[in-house]
């Protein structure tokens, strides 16, 4: 078993999607082992995006992000982090494939309506971000 993170971002959130996201991700096999709705500031975004400092997007990326509610979640299953990327498909809605979270969810590159973690580094760090150790027992 593997845990990834999540987030549904808040695009989706403001265009009453995330039920029906949530429902696609318990579809797929993943556990939630952990959900909360929040608001991020400007500056928590930039902390979980630090990777991406020095990006072009980043100022406007950390913007959007903190631009209403979002669901932050941890999400469990066999190949969890692999597994959720491929249901989320590409970062660019128009490149993503039939089918999948962007690709029907999503409007733009910078708002694809999902957030899941790239790598167990990744899912290390991001769901420590969002989540105490005893909010995930
Ligand atoms: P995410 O998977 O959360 O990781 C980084 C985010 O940056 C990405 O989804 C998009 O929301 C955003 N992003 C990535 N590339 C671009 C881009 N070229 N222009 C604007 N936003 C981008």
């Amino acid at each position: 078993m593997q845990r990834t993170f999540s987030i549904i971002k808040p695009d989706a959130f403001r265009k009453g999607y995330a039920g029906a996201i949530l429902a696609e991700i318990e579809k797929a096999g993943f556990q939630i082992i952990a959900i909360k709705k929040l608001s991020i500031s400007k500056t928590q975004a930039e902390g979980f995006y630090y990777v991406h400092k020095e990006r072009p997007f980043f100022a406007s990326l950390t913007t959007f992000m903190s631009s209403g509610p979002i669901i932050a979640m941890v999400l469990e299953k066999d190949d969890a982090i692999a597994d959720l990327r491929k249901l989320m498909g590409a970062t660019n809605p128009a490149n993503a494939e039939e089918g999948t979270i962007r690709k029907k969810y999503a409007g733009s590159i910078e708002e694809n309506a999902i957030h899941g973690s790239d790598g167990e580094d990744t899912a290390q760090f991001e769901i420590g971000y969002f989540f105490a150790g005893y909010e995930l027992a």
